[in-house]
């Protein structure tokens, strides 16, 4: 048994992008046993094609998660596959920079709904499994905006802050059912949510010269945390935000 304790634990991953991908595939590195969502056709395929993470049975299934019936079911159909559920990693989101008075409703409510409401819909269905076994872990994906006020990320930054605050209430809710709640928030990290701003004639530069640490996260940057969290290693460590971010919050 390695040191997390992960080998076996159930888990489902909700988005096969640069954060959720990651995640799958150091949960299968872990020995965890591991499905995924995404509604993203080409996303699903890179990891159905990847002969390690076949090799370690990573269920790989779609999902538009953009209602509480579809967190319900994401939930149950892994829940189905795996035999339980030990692990839930909440990995969607999207962001659309704009000023607020430039902001449609549409924009609004699309955010809110995947970045917020997708996560307490999945984490409802997920929390009364967990709970009804005594155990589990989930975590979810916070950001340095729900603590920056970054302009032009109005609908982003409200949703993390939420998100921030749902995970407490979760948390304090279950703690007593062996049942932790808590949240990575990276700062920029190069995947695709962030590539087209950061291509951006010197933006890459000016946003790491925002970090102490002198560069931009990585996707790997972020699983440890992630790991930790999952684990039974972390087993007392419940309602958390943890800043994965070079030290741009301390800035
Ligand atoms: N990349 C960063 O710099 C960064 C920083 C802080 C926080 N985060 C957060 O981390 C999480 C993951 O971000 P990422 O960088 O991997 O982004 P990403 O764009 O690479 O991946 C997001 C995934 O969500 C999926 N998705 C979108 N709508 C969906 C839907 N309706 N149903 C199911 N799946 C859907 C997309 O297909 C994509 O695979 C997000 O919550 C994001 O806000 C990212």
């Amino acid at each position: 048994m390695g040191w997390l304790g992960l080998e076996g634990r159930r888990a489902l991953v909700m988005g096969a992008g640069g954060l959720g991908a990651a995640c799958t595939r150091a949960l299968a590195d872990a020995g965890a046993r591991s499905a995924v969502v995404d509604v993203a056709e080409a996303r699903l395929k890179s990891l159905r094609d990847d002969p390690a993470l076949a090799d370690a049975g990573v269920r790989v299934f779609p999902a538009d998660v953009t209602t509480s019936e579809a967190c319900e079911e994401a939930i149950a159909a892994a829940a189905g596959e795996l035999g339980g559920l030990d692990v839930l990693v909440h990995a969607v989101g999207t962001n659309d920079r704009r000023p607020v008075v430039a902001t449609p409703d549409e924009v609004w409510d699309r955010i809110v709904t995947l970045n917020l409401s997708s996560a307490f819909w999945a984490g409802r269905a997920a929390g009364r499994l967990m709970r009804a076994a005594g155990r589990g872990s989930m975590v979810f994906f916070s950001s340095v905006s729900s603590r920056l006020a970054h302009k032009h990320h109005a609908p982003y930054a409200a949703t993390k802050g939420g998100l921030d605050q749902l995970v407490k209430v979760m948390a304090r809710e279950w703690a007593a059912d062996g049942v932790t709640v808590n949240a990575v928030a990276p700062g920029y990290t190069e995947t695709e949510l962030t590539r087209s701003y950061l291509d951006k004639p010197g933006m890459r530069e000016e946003m790491a010269g925002l970090v102490p640490a002198g560069r931009l996260g990585t996707p790997d940057d972020v699983v440890g945390a992630v790991l930790f969290l999952a684990s039974q290693r972390a087993a007392f460590v419940t309602g958390q935000v943890l800043y994965v971010d070079g030290g741009r919050t301390l800035v």
